[in-house]
């Protein structure tokens, strides 16, 4: 019998794996991926008249209403063009830290997911109803707040949180939600790069700086006291630093069907990526040189763009966003 020459047995391998690949791949997850999504989490468009939501949690119920929504975003919301809605948590206080994140990371020119409608960033702020006349102007100049009624405070950060979940599930549902705060910077277009191109929202993932092995504080008198009755393990599940994190809408949609489930407990991170994360089978995925927390040393060290930063955080005062962006905004 002749044995088959080298060259047709490639071909062969060639071909099978090509029916292997084309047989395995779903396609449904590409061409009509906003439309997949959008099936499955149906838009409720905001409107003026909404009265008061409620997030049911095991031991309360929170009730907040959400006092001014972009009327552009509505539009932009339901065309489907949308892959990330990116919501800045910030103070009311913080015009100019806002200011200064519009004329940086947020300013749609040299930004091309914005530009193009891809990425929205929007700013999500408390005390909505003592609203001061210049935050009123700034809303109206600006068409990039989302404003609620609840009080802007630390011990409120979960529920802010709960709050920028619920929006992105019923108004705003994209491919990808980034919870941030208002001290870090971030690029766009890199994310659209790296990850934003892959449409894994039908994964329940969280993106982030994972944080691997931390224990619950049992002293009464710290600010992160966890009791047992909140949390009874010797080490939190792995959880994602909260500054900045990337959930998929499967991951939103997961963490905020498991709320009832879980007495509050005031660390936001811990609490949604770590321990609901954890009960609600959300994978979180480490992208440790991707989200920095250290930006001093990160603009002396990093020279090159092998591992390309999307997130650097702790950035206190306006030049340091400022210089933090001449950094981050170079193309890799
Ligand atoms: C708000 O309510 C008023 C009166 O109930 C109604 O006429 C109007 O159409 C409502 N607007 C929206 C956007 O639902
Ligand atoms: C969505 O994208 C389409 C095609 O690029 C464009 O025609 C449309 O204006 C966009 N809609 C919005 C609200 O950005
Ligand atoms: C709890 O913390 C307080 C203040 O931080 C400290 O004075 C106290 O000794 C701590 N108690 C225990 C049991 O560690």
């Amino acid at each position: 019998m002749k044995v088959p020459s080298k060259g047709f047995i490639a071909i062969f391998v060639t071909l099978l794996w090509s029916v292997i690949l084309i047989f395995s791949y779903d396609f449904t997850l590409t061409a009509p991926v906003h439309e997949k999504l959008q099936r499955r989490f149906p838009i409720r468009p905001w409107s003026h008249n909404a009265t008061a939501e409620t997030l049911i949690f095991k031991d309360e119920s929170f009730k907040f209403r959400i006092l001014h929504f972009p009327e552009d975003l509505t539009t932009l919301c339901a065309s489907g063009n949308l892959t990330l809605l990116v919501v800045v948590q910030s103070g009311p206080a913080s015009g100019d830290i806002r200011k200064t994140i519009r004329e940086t990371w947020a300013a749609p020119d040299p930004i091309n997911a914005l530009k193009t409608n891809s990425a929205k960033i929007v700013f999500l702020i408390g005390d909505g109803e003592s609203a001061s006349t210049e935050l009123q102007t700034e809303i109206a100049r600006n068409k990039d707040v989302i404003l609620i009624d609840t009080e802007d405070s630390y011990k409120n950060l979960v529920y802010k949180t709960a709050i920028s979940l619920f929006i992105s599930h019923t108004h705003c549902p994209t491919p990808y939600l980034l919870k941030i705060d208002q001290d870090v910077a971030f690029n766009a277009d890199r994310f659209m790069q790296q990850i934003g191109s892959a449409f894994w929202h039908d994964q329940a993932t969280i993106y982030c700086k994972v944080r691997y092995v931390s224990m619950p504080w049992r002293n009464k008198t710290s600010r992160w006291y966890v009791s047992e009755s909140q949390f009874d393990g010797w080490f939190y599940p792995r959880y994602c630093a909260g500054p900045a994190y990337v959930l998929t809408a499967t991951a939103v949609h997961s963490l905020l069907d498991k709320l009832p489930d879980f007495e509050v407990i005031k660390i936001e991170d811990v609490f949604f990526t770590g321990i609901i994360s954890a009960a609600a089978g959300v994978k979180r995925v480490g992208m440790q040189g991707r989200f920095k927390t250290e930006y001093k040393a990160l603009l002396f060290t990093e020279t090159d763009c092998s591992t390309p930063i999307l997130a650097v955080h702790n950035l206190k005062k306006e030049e340091e966003i400022r210089e933090t962006w001449k950094y981050l905004a170079r193309e890799c």
